[in-house]
């Protein structure tokens, strides 16, 4: 539960709370739009049909709707067969409601007219202009921008929809559900129609509309039962040759939800449109999937393997919510994980079965854990179902998204895939067409697989990374190992106290030579199987097990393919680490053993750079490192070049005490530095050896990208050197390479020199590359992202030339996020000077992108709530300009929520001209 406790209060924050979910007293279970698109005046008339809710008493209160920005035209009442106008006596509109005072006893119906301009509308909420493009976003509150509704989720409706359009601007006119949009209906006026019905009820976040001049891809797919479905991929200008990957990527999700979900397409006809101005990655809507170009349109020449890999990916999770979202959906917003974990966990998995399992494995460990983690730790932690949100945007968060997907992994671990597929058939049987909660969908796993789950459900109330701490103890003479198993999760920002949780922790044993041991328990029975991977449930803040038969001593390796969202914070010998690197037979604890050698040697260099000593690299991590090194060319390569890459800086920085953003940096270089000199024949010889054998073809296979991926990883040791020979490397890669994933790696590669010949090189390899790909949006955003990192003074002021190039577009969230993300998280050692001047600049496009778009603005303000990390001056320059944020009379609350959070840890002596007062006690109701 939300501890409710008195917090620094700014009455403008308006907390709500899960506790408070209430039903409503009335329904829409039908709803007709009858749209007449518009660029600047969109006419929406809504009939909408009211019945009583059925499980509610009869109140007879009033019909509350939601509405947001909405020039409301007139207001009709149909009952008994008359319409009529309501009188203005009858409702009341406010900014944020239209309410029906006395509402007829009997089902009834409203027409609502409003008008909308969807030029204006730069929030990308509701309908919008995208370019030339008409579209909207409505998850989570943004069908209320469209018109007048019970805009929740626990409201579903049947929707039927009539699109009108000038037939030049709008040749393409797309709703949900069924329909021909090859066969409009010309109304012989320059204008022409067509019907859309969506005969599955859904929740008004899932309504979506497009309209548009666009090129079209299309295809069939045949389900399991032999139901021919039509696909189609609609794109603009200059993307219609790009966009194979994706139909593809559509047709392998389709297949793969049918064979490991049994989830067969339930409409006619499939479609999806991307988009260059979209606030999230990509949205669900029933039948017409949005996305964010950056997500759909992809090819090898103008993307990388990582990014082909991530837009299949992002087309299976928005296909896979097909069920898990839209078919059962989220009672309120703070179910959110029920439908983004469970989809997230379905996409990892669909990436694993088309991929390597392995590679996947271990990103998406690093990736919960540079980023999650992070959260977890900072002033914005919040458990994976939220008690207490002020904007429901701000919750589409790593924690509800990554570690829900985590959380569900570990039941998937607990339950075996038999089980599980037998849990997930039940809970979509079961709540097909309903709206639920977290607590309806672990009902069900604990249902179906008998194994008792009361106090796993703690994972859904409690936020902070749980940390694990183990110690082993081999008795000889009784051939005995025991192992000892700690938890304890430190108090977040949200939550003090903290539970034992119920987690599956995979264990393996290494014996001396190098093999596992086979894990029997003293609690097995005789004869029972002693694999060389066990799951232990630990279930206490503390647990001990132990092995028997075991013959000699062990190494432990825990945690084993990342069986749970924790931290290990027990840290093994530098011995301990070289022995596991060289024989964990697990794929991530192999990893992450290089990974956490690494992490500890950088610290000891981030010590020396800040008491101003000489950085110095011991030998025996130069050894163990050369064995990585020697090894490259054998085995799985993606994994090879995983174990030689540094780790991602999150994890570089994520247990230090304070942080000195000039001296991990320079550790960085040094480490890098060092090993490029050390290793630089056997990089040189990597490279070569990884080289793409003349004549093959291109495919996103494991074999390529792995081969690719050491390929680059080997330039970027070469190119640390600055060498003229090494410039020529890349320079060579760049100009022969035909896939994007070796081109834009050699030109990062050049763009992080720092020689005054090799900067005179990369400006001109980004000249020619804006020139050659100026028309490609995903292709430009890199050019600035690349610009916004680049080494070396007056990074700051070349950001800020940037933002008046044509390529840049404040209102579009991609390139605000691609050069002032770029530079904020690309830059570190610019963002964070000493000046101050970063954070003015930061603190600055926050305020400006307030009043444009506050989605992009709270995004960009996230990276103010990590100041709590960094020295004493750089921390009071961060809250002066989150301070000068929150004086911004006209903030958005999105905005107010994030930076309000971290400013609430800040301690404060109070004064009398402290604004924030002590919370009034809550309204009970
Ligand atoms: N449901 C969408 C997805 O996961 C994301 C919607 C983002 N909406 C938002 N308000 N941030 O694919
Ligand atoms: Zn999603």
């Amino acid at each position: 539960m939300a501890e409710k406790k008195d917090f620094l209060f700014d009455p403008a924050r308006n907390p709500l709370y899960r506790d408070d979910y209430r039903p409503t007293e009335y329904k829409i279970p039908a709803v007709t739009l009858d749209i007449a698109l518009d660029e600047t005046e969109t006419v929406v008339k809504s009939r909408i049909h009211v019945t009583r809710n059925p499980a509610l008493p009869d109140t007879g209160g009033a019909l509350v709707l939601d509405g947001e920005g909405l020039k409301l035209k007139s207001l009709k009442i149909i009952e008994n067969g008359q319409t009529r106008d309501l009188d203005r006596s009858e409702f009341v509109v406010t900014d944020k409601n239209l309410i029906l005072k006395n509402p007829p006893a009997k089902p009834f119906d409203l027409e609502i007219v409003t008008e909308i301009n969807p030029t204006e509308n730069t929030t990308l909420s509701g309908i919008y202009m995208a370019g030339d493009i008409l579209c909207s976003q409505c998850e989570a509150q943004g069908f209320r921008r469209i018109t007048y509704f019970l805009d929740r989720p626990d409201n579903l409706a049947t929707y039927d929809v009539t699109l009108t359009g000038e037939q030049k601007k709008f040749p393409v006119l797309l709703s949900n559900g069924n329909g021909e949009p090859a066969k409009t209906v010309d109304n012989g006026d320059g204008t022409h129609s067509i019907n859309w019905k969506d005969p599955w009820p859904k929740p008004s976040y899932l309504f979506a509309v497009v309209a548009g001049d666009m090129h079209v891809l299309e295809d069939t797919f045949t389900t399991m039962t032999g139901k021919k479905v039509d696909l189609r991929i609609y794109v603009q200008d200059g993307y219609e040759d790009k966009i194979k990957w994706a139909m593809e990527s559509l047709k392998r999700s389709m297949k793969w939800d049918e064979d490991r979900y049994g989830r067969e397409y339930d409409l006619d006809c499939f479609h999806i449109v991307a988009v260059d101005k979209f606030n999230a990655g990509a949205m669900e809507n029933k039948g017409l999937n949005v996305f964010n170009v950056k997500y759909l349109v992809g090819s090898p020449e103008v993307s990388t393997d990582d990014e082909l890999i991530d837009i299949e990916a992002v087309i299976g999770h928005e296909y896979f919510h097909n069920y898990s979202g839209d078919r059962v959906t989220v009672r309120d917003w703070f179910e959110l994980t029920l439908k983004e974990g469970f989809t997230v966990l379905r996409d990892r998995q669909f990436t694993e079965d088309m991929h390597s399992k392995e590679i996947k494995r271990i990103d998406d460990a690093v990736g919960l854990r540079s980023a999650q983690f992070m959260e977890d730790a900072g002033p914005t932690s919040h458990p994976i179902r939220p008690d207490r949100v002020e904007e429901f945007d701000n919750i589409y968060t790593g924690t509800i998204y990554e570690k829900g997907s985590h959380v569900l992994g570990m039941l998937h671990t607990m339950m075996g895939e038999t089980t599980w597929r037998a849990a997930t058939d039940e809970y979509f049987s079961r709540f097909d067409g309903q709206a639920v909660t977290c607590d309806d969908f672990v009902d069900v796993m604990q249902e179906v697989s008998g194994i008792d789950l009361t106090q796993f459900r703690q994972w859904y109330n409690q936020s902070g990374t749980p940390e694990i701490s183990y110690t082993g103890d081999y008795d000889a003479a009784s051939k005995t190992y025991r192992l000892t198993l700690t938890q304890n999760t430190p108090p977040t920002a949200d939550q003090s106290a903290k539970v034992a949780l119920h987690m599956p922790i995979a264990v393996g044993l290494i014996g001396q030579s190098g093999k596992d041991v086979p894990l029997a328990l003293s609690t097995d029975a005789a004869g029972e199987a002693a694999p060389t991977t066990r799951v232990l449930h630990l279930t206490e803040a503390s647990l001990t097990f132990e092995f028997k038969n075991v013959d000699g001593p062990v190494v432990p390796s825990i945690l084993r393919g990342f069986s749970a969202p924790v931290k290990v914070t027990t840290q093994p010998s530098d011995e301990e680490l070289v022995f596991r690197m060289a024989h964990d037979t697990d794929g991530f604890n192999k990893y992450e053993a290089t990974e956490r050698l690494m992490v500890k040697t950088l610290h000891k260099l981030i010590k020396q750079a800040e008491n101003d000593l000489p950085l110095t690299l011991e030998q025996g991590f130069i050894d163990a490192y050369g064995e990585n090194v020697k090894n490259a060319l054998a085995g799985d390569l993606a994994f090879n070049a995983r174990t030689l890459g540094l780790p991602p800086y999150n994890i570089i920085i994520q247990d230090l005490k304070t942080l000195d953003p000039d001296a991990v940096s320079e550790a960085i270089d040094f480490m890098k530095t060092t090993l490029a000199k050390t290793y630089a024949e056997d990089f040189k010889n990597i490279y070569t050896a990884t080289a793409a054998p003349a004549g093959e073809a291109y495919n996103v296979v494991p074999a390529q990208v792995g081969r690719r991926e050491l390929h680059n990883t080997a330039l970027g040791f070469i190119g640390k050197l600055e060498t003229p020979d090494a410039a020529l490397d890349a320079v060579a890669q760049y100009g022969h390479s035909k896939n994007m994933t070796e081109k834009l790696a050699a030109l990062g590669v050049v763009t992080r020199m720092t020689d005054k010949d090799a900067m005179t090189v990369a400006d001109k390899l980004l000249e020619d590359f804006y020139g050659r790909y100026k028309d490609n949006n995903n292709l430009v955003d890199k050019w600035l992202s690349l610009q916004a990192g680049r080494p070396a003074d007056g990074a700051l002021a070349r950001v800020q030339e940037l933002m008046k190039h044509e390529a840049y577009d404040a209102t579009n969230p991609n390139k605000v996020y691609a050069l002032i993300g770029g530079f904020t998280a690309g830059n570190p050692s610019a963002f964070h000077d000493k000046d101050g001047s970063g954070y003015k600049f930061l603190a600055d496009t926050i305020i400006d992108l307030n009043d444009v778009n506050a989605k992009t603005a709270t995004n960009l303000a996230k990276r103010f709530t990590q100041f709590k990390r960094y020295d004493s001056d750089r921390q009071a320059l961060m809250i002066s300009q989150m301070e000068r944020i929150m004086a911004v009379p006209t903030l958005d609350i999105g905005i107010k929520e994030i930076i309000g959070k971290a400013l609430d840890t800040v301690e404060k002596k109070p004064t009398n001209d402290n604004a924030r007062k002590t919370a009034p006690a809550r309204k009970q109701g």
